[in-house]
């Protein structure tokens, strides 16, 4: 029937990344998932990739050495560029705390959208939702970005979000009001 072929390309979307990078507690899930149902809601398919839940599966087992991080990203990296270039919407939600591996994954990628979550050290030492920081100091935890580990900004982002003065809300708004504006989904 015609309406349900209507109905079939109403549905057809373009695929994309979103990669989130920023320190530990900077915010990258919480944007992630409130996008993640602002997006469903449009009827569009998406996926997040988060480091934290990667680590439980896909890269079980990997550690913190630049070595493990930069396997974990091009792990992330690999999935996520199979999934966009199937139309699938993928928001990743990584430290991704190297530019060499980030432009690396960004190479693999048609549509690939770099999202700095921006969050100065203090704010989110001061926050420690995971109470990490307090045990990265204390020596508890070796290589912890930010304190005994590099975190290397981003150079030039498509979008940056600032996390220590936008409410999560508002960063999510910003990243789809971008989006729309540059064709990404449909306003
Ligand atoms: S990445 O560097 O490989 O991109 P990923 O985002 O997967 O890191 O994992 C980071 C999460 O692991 C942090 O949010 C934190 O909960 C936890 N973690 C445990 N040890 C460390 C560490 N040494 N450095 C950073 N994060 C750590």
């Amino acid at each position: 029937m015609t309406s349900g072929i209507v109905n079939i390309k109403n549905k057809i979307q373009t695929g994309f990344t979103l990669w989130f990078t920023g320190l530990s507690g900077a915010g990258k899930s919480t944007i992630a998932n409130i996008l993640e149902k602002n997006i469903k809601d449009l009827g569009l398919k998406i996926e997040i990739l988060d480091g934290d839940v990667v680590r439980t599966h896909l890269s079980k087992g990997l550690g913190f050495s630049k070595e493990d991080r930069d396997t974990n990203i091009r792990r992330i990296g690999y999935v996520a560029s199979l999934l966009s270039r199937n139309g699938v919407i993928v928001i990743t939600a990584a430290i991704s705390p190297y530019i060499d591996i980030r432009n690396e994954v960004r190479e693999m990628h048609e549509n690939f959208i770099e999202v700095y979550a921006q969050c100065p050290l203090e704010v989110v030492e001061k926050r420690d939702v995971k109470g990490l920081y307090k045990k990265a100091r204390s020596g508890e935890i070796p290589q912890f970005t930010g304190v005994s580990d590099p975190y290397e900004e981003p150079t030039a982002p498509e979008i940056v979000v600032e996390t220590n003065k936008e409410t999560p809300e508002e960063s999510a708004n910003k990243i789809l009001r971008w989006l729309k504006e540059n064709g990404f989904i449909e306003r």
